[in-house]
């Protein structure tokens, strides 16, 4: 089943709580928690004391996407605040292989992502260690950004590669899913949505929510 993660980075940061409660209720599957710390990414968002806020309040699971560098120095923290699924870009680490063993060490799930610019070809190596690859559709950094029409052919390669490799693993898009996109992104083989701007952009978090859910059947 395709699963659709509402990014919070597009809802109203003074009512998070009750953002996140409209988007549960609606049959979001993981909640995605874009991470930024102006370095890797020309943006700063939230950190660990948000996350560790808002984890009393729902049981969706956190899917946290670092967009940061160093983020070895953070893994910790984040397990701590109550993160599930730790993403970390294949552009930010240095030894990747080390730091996804130590988010598995903590107990989370370890994703790797790679920015539109980057190759699948250099997520061969790390690919069998992984629990999670999620493709970025836009640059990271913003909601609200068009989605990159040759993600969809990049997402297809993606699949067949976790097909050969290790088809347990989840494959994640993340950037400009709409009601436009959405269905083209599964028909490639994603299996995890990403939606920041149309879930909580809109005006109607419960309708944006089903509407995706329509589409990805
Ligand atoms: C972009 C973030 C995304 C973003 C998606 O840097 O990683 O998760 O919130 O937002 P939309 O769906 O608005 O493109
Ligand atoms: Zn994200």
């Amino acid at each position: 089943m395709v699963k659709i993660a509402p990014s919070l980075l597009s809802a109203d940061f003074a009512d998070l709580k009750n953002q996140i409660a409209a988007a549960e209720h609606a049959g979001a599957d993981w909640l995605h928690l874009d991470i930024m710390d102006g370095h890797f990414v020309p943006n700063i968002s939230f950190g660990p004391p948000v996350i560790k806020a808002l984890r009393k309040h729902t049981k969706l699971p956190f899917d946290t996407h670092l967009m940061i560098e160093n983020p070895d120095r953070y893994l910790e923290a984040f397990h701590a605040a109550g993160a599930d699924i730790l993403t970390v870009h294949y552009e930010a680490c240095t030894h990747l292989h080390r730091t996804i063993s130590r988010i598995q060490e903590l107990g989370m799930k370890a994703g790797v992502s790679i920015n539109p610019a980057t190759s699948v070809t250099a997520l061969s190596e790390i690919m069998p260690y992984v629990d999670l690859v999620l493709i970025m559709s836009v640059n990271p950094g913003f909601g609200g950004q068009k989605f990159i029409p040759t993600s969809t052919e990049k997402l297809r390669q993606t699949a067949d590669i976790i097909k050969q490799k290790k088809p347990e693993i989840h494959l994640e898009v993340d950037g400009g899913i709409d009601d436009t996109t959405a269905a083209a992104v599964v028909k490639a083989g994603a299996n995890v949505l990403v939606a920041g701007n149309y879930v909580f952009g809109q005006g109607n978090i419960a309708e944006s929510i089903a509407t995706l859910k329509r589409i990805v059947v």
